[in-house]
């Protein structure tokens, strides 16, 4: 059986059913989130920095999946940029896809961003049919996040960009932050040290793997490979 493709267990069953159940309930109120200023807005920004840097080296319209959308304020903000740039996000809570898709409407942005519920284990999209994909704080949701990373690599086409933004747990403001804190408040959720990250990109297929970390306080780690 592919890793892409794997029987659930107790554990990715109950994982799945907790952050369904706690993204459902916060669609609502998720923008308003004191989280946006320190974690969610300095993700936004590091995956546009990485996606200008993609552009500045294959200069032509692109495609780009943001994996695990929440309210769509990424997709929105690539829709609403210069680029030449056509935007899906996905996410596992159909009521962040419906709050995404009201805001860009209500941004009165045009058609090239679009949201589609889905699980990130079995991206509904065919092969290679994105440039570049992202993913921001959701990868810790993801009970077989090889698997998931795989899938990205299968979606992305030659040439293509995987940006991956988590919570940062290898120092001990990180640990404390994400292994106890947030694994606290959210339960049934992994935070993969930079090296499990690294083999998931290297088994995956991805080159030139490179990573760095943003922000002191809740740290983040960016990790990007090519297709
Ligand atoms: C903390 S929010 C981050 C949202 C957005 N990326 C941002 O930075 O604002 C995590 C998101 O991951 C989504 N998610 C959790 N498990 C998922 C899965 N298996 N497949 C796709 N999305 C998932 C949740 O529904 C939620 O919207």
């Amino acid at each position: 059986m592919s890793e892409a493709h794997r029987e659930p267990n107790a554990r990715s069953l109950e994982m799945k059913s907790r952050a369904r159940q706690q993204f459902e309930a916060w669609s609502g109120t998720y923008d308003r989130s004191i989280l946006h200023h320190f974690l969610f807005r300095p993700s936004y920004a590091a995956a546009l920095t990485e996606i200008g840097r993609w552009h500045a080296e294959h200069p032509r319209p692109f495609r780009v999946l943001d994996v695990g959308c929440g309210t769509g304020t990424l997709t929105g903000l690539l829709a609403a940029s210069p680029w030449p740039v056509e935007a899906v996000g996905m996410d596992y809570s159909p009521g962040m896809c419906v709050q995404a898709a009201a805001k860009v409407a209500r941004a009165g942005l045009p058609c090239s961003a679009r949201f589609v519920a889905g699980d990130s284990e079995h991206l509904p999209f065919a092969d290679g049919a994105f440039d570049v994909v992202t993913c921001s704080n959701s990868f810790h949701h993801y009970p077989h996040q090889d698997a998931v990373v795989r899938e990205m690599r299968r979606v992305l086409g030659p040439g293509g960009r995987l940006v991956l933004i988590d919570g940062f747990r290898d120092n001990i403001v990180g640990w404390v932050t994400f292994d106890v804190l947030i694994n606290w408040v959210e339960n049934a959720v992994h935070h993969a040290t930079w090296q499990q990250v690294h083999r998931y990109f290297a088994d995956a297929g991805f080159r030139s793997i490179r990573r760095r970390k943003i922000n002191f306080w809740l740290p983040l780690l960016v990790t990007v490979g090519d297709a």
